[in-house]
């Protein structure tokens, strides 16, 4: 469903960023619940220093689901929001059960899904920027830059 909206950007320029931001909400949602399950499962050595620095991503993935979808509501649309809806327009799957996996292959997982995130916004940012929608812009260069330190952060336990 759509509302009109009067603020200078096309119905079909907002629909197309939408469909995008949708998106990027359902890989950062089945991101964040990963990271929070690894943030509990995790075990090692490692431990201390991965638990926080897994708590500090899911804190800031769950705050950015919140903008992201509200900036889909600022266009002027509703947002699918059900575990169902952000499992099928994830690329990021999730892990089912209990995670038997080594802190290693966690932050190997979460490098990947950190990755596959920016690629999203940055293949998405050329069409918003096109349509002069500054403020998804700033959004998706903003989500961008987290992904990326976010990425080097965890890429770091791996040298
Ligand atoms: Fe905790």
């Amino acid at each position: 469903m759509q509302e009109e909206l009067h603020v200078g950007l096309a119905e079909e320029k907002r629909k197309e960023t939408v469909a995008g931001l949708i998106e990027l909400l359902s890989n950062n949602y089945v991101l964040y619940l990963k990271t929070h399950n690894f943030h509990w499962n995790v075990t090692g050595p490692m431990f201390q220093p991965l638990h926080s620095l897994f708590e500090a991503q899911y804190i800031d993935l769950w705050y950015a689901a919140d903008k992201i979808a509200e900036r889909i509501r600022a266009l002027g649309f509703l947002v699918p929001a059900s575990y169902e809806d952000f499992a099928k327009s994830s690329k990021i799957k999730e892990v089912v059960g209990v995670p038997h996996i080594k802190a290693e292959a966690m932050i190997k997982q979460l490098v990947e899904d950190q990755e596959i995130i920016t690629r999203l916004a940055r293949e998405l940012l050329p069409k918003v920027e096109k349509s002069m929608d500054q403020v998804t812009v700033d959004l998706l260069s903003e989500r961008m830059e987290v992904h990326e330190k976010n990425a080097w952060m965890l890429r770091s336990f791996l040298e």
